[in-house]
C-alpha cells in the first residue's frame, strides 16, 4: 500500500509481491550470531488471529470452507482458526519445528486481535463450546491458549501471550505483554503471572517521535524519547510482591510503514536507548537531562556503526501566534538541547551562514520557514526536513464569530481560523483543523473598512475519514455586521478524492470596500457515491481563512 492506510481513497497499492521467508538454516543463523551478542531471539506464532496466510494455504484449519485470499493489506480480519482437532495438531506441528529453531525459554504465540464473529456462527464452536462447558466465546479463545500453553510447557518451555489472552481466563503458565495499556499488566500480576510490560502509549517505536508533520509516514499516536524515558514499567498500585511478576518492558515495532532496514533504524534509535535506561536504571537514578546529555555519545557511536539513527531530537520547531496588528509572531524552540538555531523563509535549506535565531520573527506576509540546528558549525538537525508554511492576509488575528458549534473530538479543536498558522496532518492525527457536522458558517470582523475582493479557504479533505469538501461556498459582506450583500457563489466538488489534503481554494470577486465577511461553506451532508464510505455523514473541515 502507497502511503499511510488513510492517505488516499481509494488506497493505492505498488503491485510488487511481498513474499519473502526465512529458511531454517537463516533462522540458525540468526539465532547463532545473536547470540554471540547475548540476545535470545523469541519467535511469535500469532494463534488463533492473525492467520489468514496460513488459512490461504489451509482453508481447512478454517471454520468455513473458504477460499481465502493472502491479505493485501494490513489489519485485523475476521477469518481466524476453527479450534478443530487438525487445527491443534497443525498448530502443535508448527511449534514443534518452531521449538527446534529457537533454543531459547519463551515461545510467543500471539492470542491479540483475535475478532469472535466466526466462532459464533459456526455450529462446530457453538457444539465444542457446549462439550467443554465454555459459556462464551472468550473462554473457547482461552481454551485454546491454554492446550497450546500445555502442549508448549511440556516440551520444556513457556508460552508469552498479549493481553487478551486474559479474555476468557488466563492459562497456568502464561506470561503476559501488556500492550493496550498497563491494565492487562496488572491483571496478570495480581493474578501472579509475569508480565513484561509493552504499553502501546510508551513503548510502540513505530509511532511518531516528532512533529507530524517534518516526520516520515509512520503508524501515530506520538511517542517522543522524553515520553519513553519517562516511562516506569512497574505500576504503582501494584503490592511489592505483585510487583516481582513485572519482569520488565519491551519497545516495539511494527512495520507497515517501514520499507527498509535504514527505516527501522530511523525508528529504533535512539528511543531504544532510552528504553533501556528505562529497564536497566534504578527509578532513583533515572535523569532524563542528564541521559540528553550523554546523547551525542550515543550518537556518535551508532554514527561509527553506520545506524541510521534519528536526530529529531535536534529539531528546533517553530510555533506562532497572530499579533493585534495582523502580523504573524514566529518563535522557534529547540526544545531541551541547547543549539545554534538558523532559518531560511525563501524555501531554501539553511546552512550555517543563514540568519541566527534569536527573537520571535514577525512576519508581515505568508512565508515558508525552514529551520535547522548547528553546534560548532556542523549540522545538528536533519538539514532538509523541518519546514512549516504560515499565511498573513487582512484576516489574521481578526476575530470571527461562529454561526455553528464546530465538532467536538479528533481532528483537534482549536478555533484557529485565522490565527496564520496552517494545519498539519500525519498518521491517525490532525492538528490545527477546525470540523463542523453541519456549515461553516461565519462572520470575521476584519476590525474596520477595508478593500477586499478574494477569500482563500483551506478545506482538509479527507475522505477516509468522512471529511469531504463542501458543495458550495457563499461569500457576503457588510459594513456594519447586520445587513449582508451577497459577494459571491461558488460550487466545489464534494466528490473530490484521491490523497488527503488540505487544499485551499480561492474565491475571487468585484473589489469591494467592507468591514464584515460572512463565509458559509455548504456541507454536502452525506459522503458522495464513489468515496471509500458513500452515505455516511460528512464533516467540513477548516484550516486558515485568508482574506485579501
Ligand atoms: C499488537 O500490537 N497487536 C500486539
Amino acid at each position: 500500500m502507497w502511503g499511510h492506510y488513510d492517505d488516499f481513497d481509494p488506497q493505492l497499492f505498488d503491485g510488487k509481491p511481498y513474499n519473502e521467508f526465512y529458511t531454517q538454516d537463516e533462522i540458525r543463523e540468526v539465532v547463532r550470531y545473536a547470540a554471540t551478542k547475548h540476545i535470545n531471539v523469541i519467535p511469535e506464532i500469532e494463534m488463533p488471529g492473525h492467520a489468514l496466510a496460513a488459512l490461504a494455504s489451509y482453508p481447512e484449519l478454517a471454520c468455513t470452507a473458504g477460499p481465502y485470499q493472502v491479505a493485501t493489506k494490513w489489519g485485523v480480519f475476521d477469518d481466524v482458526f476453527c479450534p478443530t482437532e487438525k487445527t491443534f495438531t497443525f498448530l502443535q506441528d508448527v511449534l514443534t519445528e518452531v521449538m527446534g529453531l529457537f533454543p531459547g525459554k519463551y515461545i510467543h504465540i500471539g492470542g491479540d486481535e483475535c475478532p469472535k464473529v466466526v466462532w459464533h456462527k459456526s455450529a462446530f464452536c457453538q457444539q465444542l463450546m457446549k462439550r467443554e462447558h465454555l459459556k462464551n466465546e472468550n473462554q473457547l479463545q482461552s481454551y485454546i491458549i491454554t492446550r497450546i500453553d500445555k502442549f508448549v510447557t511440556s516440551k520444556g518451555r513457556r508460552i508469552i501471550g498479549w493481553d487478551e489472552i486474559l479474555q476468557g481466563g488466563l492459562s497456568p503458565n502464561a506470561t503476559v505483554m501488556s500492550w493496550r495499556g498497563i491494565n492487562g499488566g496488572i491483571q496478570a500480576a495480581k493474578q501472579h503471572h509475569d508480565v513484561i510490560m509493552t504499553p502501546g502509549q510508551f513503548c510502540y517505536f513505530n509511532f511518531y517521535q516528532g512533529d507530524l508533520a517534518q516526520e516520515p509516514t509512520a503508524f501515530g499516536g506520538s511517542l517522543s524519547l522524553a515520553k519513553v524515558y519517562a516511562y516506569d514499567p512497574t505500576p504503582a498500585n501494584l503490592s511489592p510482591t505483585e510487583a516481582t511478576y513485572i519482569l520488565g518492558a519491551q519497545g516495539n515495532i511494527w512495520t507497515e510503514y517501514i520499507a527498509t532496514p535504514d527505516q527501522a533504524e530511523y525508528m529504533i534509535w535512539p528511543r531504544a536507548a532510552a528504553m533501556a535506561e528505562v529497564v536497566w536504571t534504578p527509578l532513583t537514578q533515572k535523569n532524563y537531562d542528564d541521559f540528553t546529555r550523554r546523547l551525542p555519545t550515543h550518537f556518535e557511536r551508532l554514527s561509527h556503526l553506520n545506524v541510521n539513527y534519528a536526530r529529531t531530537f535536534y529539531d528546533a520547531l517553530p510555533s506562532a501566534k497572530p499579533t493585534p496588528d495582523g502580523h504573524v509572531e514566529v518563535s522557534i524552540s529547540a526544545g531541551t538541547f541547547a543549539s545554534d538555531i538558523r532559518y531560511t523563509l525563501d524555501g531554501s535549506i539553511p546552512s550555517e551562514e543563514s540568519p541566527r535565531y534569536e527573537l520571535p520573527l514577525l512576519l508581515s506576509k505568508s512565508a515558508t520557514i525552514r529551520v535547522a540546528t548547528f553546534q560548532n558549525g556542523k549540522p545538528l538537525s536533519q538539514l532538509a526536513k523541518v519546514e512549516k508554511a504560515y499565511l498573513v492576509s487582512k484576516a489574521t488575528g481578526k476575530s470571527y464569530t461562529l454561526l455553528n458549534a464546530p465538532t467536538s473530538g479528533r481532528p483537534d479543536r482549536n478555533y484557529s481560523l485565522t490565527d496564520g498558522t496552517t494545519g498539519a496532518i500525519g498518521g491517525y492525527e490532525v492538528a490545527g483543523v477546525v470540523t463542523f457536522k453541519n456549515d461553516l458558517n461565519t462572520i470575521i470582523d476584519l476590525g474596520k473598512l477595508e478593500p477586499v475582493e478574494s477569500v482563500r479557504i483551506g478545506f482538509l479533505k479527507y475522505t477516509a475519514k468522512n471529511i469531504c469538501l463542501p458543495k458550495q461556498v457563499e461569500i457576503s459582506i457588510s459594513e456594519d455586521g447586520k445587513t449582508f450583500k451577497p459577494a459571491l457563489t461558488a460550487r466545489t466538488n464534494a466528490a473530490e478524492s484521491g490523497k488527503r489534503a488540505i487544499i485551499r481554494l480561492p474565491f475571487d470577486f468585484q473589489p469591494v470596500t467592507t468591514r464584515y465577511i460572512r463565509i458559509i461553506a455548504r456541507n454536502v451532508g452525506k459522503v458522495p457515491e464513489g468515496l471509500r464510505y458513500p452515505g455516511r455523514t460528512a464533516q467540513l473541515g477548516i484550516d486558515e481563512i485568508e482574506v485579501r
